[in-house]
């Protein structure tokens, strides 16, 4: 016998202008998982009903059964909202804990970073950090996603960067105005960016407020687009010698990102030995073999499925 569920789900997406304006707004059923670093949103909040999580250093199985205990305890039904308030790691924790709490509550996130707003809450994806990153999770879409604008403004250089490396990638992937913008080196976070899609015109809405205005800069967090950015380069790399017939070039890549302002850390990753590792973990691992997604040319990703053991060696000869 076979059973077929069909799940639909739209998320609803709003903008307000500061983060008070929104808990006014906000019914009593409410509760909150909030970055720990994130002390100004403190005061505009009920304190027993918060909960903090300390970014990527908490997102992890301990803390979500911290966290469960705590919505127990609270008495929160499923209709109860999980309000999110953080970076990524903040609201892939919340996510999480909120798709598995009485089999899924009510959850609302507001991203805090650029990062965050372009891809962390859009698409659905929930994770935590289980032996390795995001081992478990779950998917389970936010019922809205707010962006406070007031929030970017504290954000440092390279949390900026980082944003801008997902921005990268998901144009190139993409193709349409927003790459060709990245291409010709054009302003990602000005008016003519929100012509792209919903991902971009969220965080640029959000941070076209912000910049102008930003409170402290410094380099605090946020690694995880320098991660992807390094990534994208070893990928273009590898493809090569894997033997694809058609490469976006490394060299072409690599002036993009700098174009942008977007540190290239791979040499550094490269001399970490830890790399074997995650690339063993890989959630794009399957058994043996691994799905490695390249870019062909603006607009046209490629994949190649190959043992795990000959992507190590290509990229042992790399090094
Ligand atoms: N679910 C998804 O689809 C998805 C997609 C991409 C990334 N992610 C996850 O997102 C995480 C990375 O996100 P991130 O870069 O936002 O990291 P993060 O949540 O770890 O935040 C980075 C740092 O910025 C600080 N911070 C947050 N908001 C701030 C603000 N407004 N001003 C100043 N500092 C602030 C945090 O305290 C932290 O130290 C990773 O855990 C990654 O796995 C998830």
């Amino acid at each position: 016998m076979e059973l077929t569920f069909s799940l639909t789900h739209t998320t609803k997406v709003s903008f307000a202008e500061s983060f008070s304006g929104f808990v006014s707004s906000l019914g009593q059923d409410s509760c909150f998982v909030i970055d720990s670093s994130l002390d100004f949103v403190e005061k505009a909040l009920p304190g027993e009903r918060v909960f903090h999580v300390d970014a990527e250093k908490e997102k992890d199985l301990n803390h979500v059964e911290s966290c469960l205990e705590w919505l127990i305890d609270l008495n929160a039904g499923r209709k109860t909202a999980l309000v999110a308030v953080g970076g990524g790691a903040t609201t892939d924790f919340a996510a999480f804990a909120a798709s598995v709490y009485k089999r899924g509550m009510k959850l609302v996130l507001l991203p805090t970073t650029l990062l965050s707003a372009v891809d962390s809450v859009i698409g659905g994806k929930t994770a935590v950090n289980f032996v390795a990153k995001n081992i478990v999770g779950t998917f389970y879409p936010a019922d809205e996603v707010v962006i406070v604008r007031d929030f970017f403004k504290t954000l440092s250089e390279q949390q900026i960067a980082s944003g801008k490396a997902e921005i990268i990638k998901l144009a190139l992937i993409k193709g349409g105005r927003l790459a060709e913008m990245v291409c010709n080196g054009e302003d990602l976070l000005s008016e003519d960016a929100r012509v792209a899609d919903l991902r971009t015109l969220l965080s640029l809405d959000a941070h076209l407020r912000a910049l102008g205005k930003r409170r402290r800069t410094g380099d605090l967090g946020s690694r995880h687009g320098l991660a992807v950015a390094a990534g994208m380069v070893l990928v273009q790399e590898w493809a090569e010698i894997a033997g694809a017939k058609e490469v976006f070039p490394v060299k072409e890549l690599e002036d993009l990102l700098q174009k942008h302002g977007v540190k290239n850390d791979l040499r550094k990753y490269r001399t970490e030995a830890k790399w074997r590792k995650f690339i063993m973990m890989d959630k794009k691992r399957n058994l043996d073999k691994i799905s490695m997604v390249y870019l062909k040319k603006t607009g046209v990703p490629g994949i190649i499925y190959r043992n795990s053991n000959d992507i190590l060696r290509d990229l042992e000869e790399l090094r």
